[in-house]
């Protein structure tokens, strides 16, 4: 397990966390936290070798992360959590459901999918594992803030997306890079998810369809999906308004 550096806004209430995706940090939810209903208790974590939470030696897993975030919980004395993820952040709300279901109040899935890498995708990860480690994440921030947002984002979007990138860790990235490569299969787990879960689908997609979205809240018993009409990946960054409102409502 790995200490994380992590914000915190609010002592009591029911428990929020933030959770980022690939290559990004806490930063990203920026938009959506002013507009979170005060009452609600929000963590946001830097997963370990992100932002600016280290990264302890030696490779990792997806669960890996997962245990960080639980370990948090248990420091933060809260024994269940409303847990949203953006994108990876969505695999580890998986890796949680599978290692400790008991702790999760309510889930979102931003922008995630449930299906594992392709045998290609898993060559390309590994690319970009070597292609950080040796040149730095740098040139992450030349290609995905582009792919990441749909066609006319909010001024500031991509350069927020830049900063982030720019500032990722290089060995954090290669470690992402793997151990997302690695995860399983998380298409078993959804109709066994019995809390409630909110699905955001930005219709510009062009990392995660959206009918990959659509089949995936229909899979899972009850589930919201809520269409980001003006988003790409990153509807926290585009819509932060609609994302604030529906994990408000999911958080009640
Ligand atoms: C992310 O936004 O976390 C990544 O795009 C996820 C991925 O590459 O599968």
């Amino acid at each position: 397990m790995s200490e994380l550096d992590f914000t915190v806004r609010g002592e009591r209430g029911p428990a929020l966390v933030l959770v980022h995706g690939f290559p990004l940090d806490r930063r990203i939810w920026q938009g959506v936290v002013p507009k979170l209903p005060p009452a609600v208790r929000l963590i946001l974590p830097d997963l370990r070798g992100h932002g600016r939470s280290a990264l302890p030696p030696g490779p990792c897993t997806i669960d890996d992360y997962a245990r960080d975030l639980l370990g948090l919980l248990d420091e933060l004395a809260i024994a269940k959590a409303f847990i949203a993820g953006h994108s990876m952040g969505g695999y580890i709300l998986f890796a949680i459901h599978r290692i400790a279901p008991d702790r999760i109040a309510g889930g979102a899935l931003v922008s995630s999918r449930a299906l594992a890498d392709t045998e290609d995708g898993r060559k390309t990860r590994e690319a970009t594992a070597q292609r950080a480690e040796k040149e730095g994440p740098g040139f992450l921030a030349g290609t995905m803030p582009e792919k990441a947002v749909g066609s006319s984002p909010p001024a500031g979007v991509l350069d927020t997306l830049r900063t982030v990138i720019r500032s990722a860790q290089a060995k954090g990235v290669a470690a992402a890079s793997r151990a997302m490569a690695s995860r399983p299969d998380a298409t078993p787990q959804l109709s066994r998810v019995t809390f409630p879960m909110v699905v955001f689908a930005g219709r510009g997609d062009k990392i995660v369809p959206a009918a990959e979205s659509e089949a995936m809240a229909k899979a899972i018993p009850g589930a919201k999906l809520v269409w980001c009409e003006q988003s790409g990946h990153v509807p926290m960054l585009e819509e932060p308004d609609l994302v604030a409102r529906e994990l408000g409502a999911l958080v009640g």
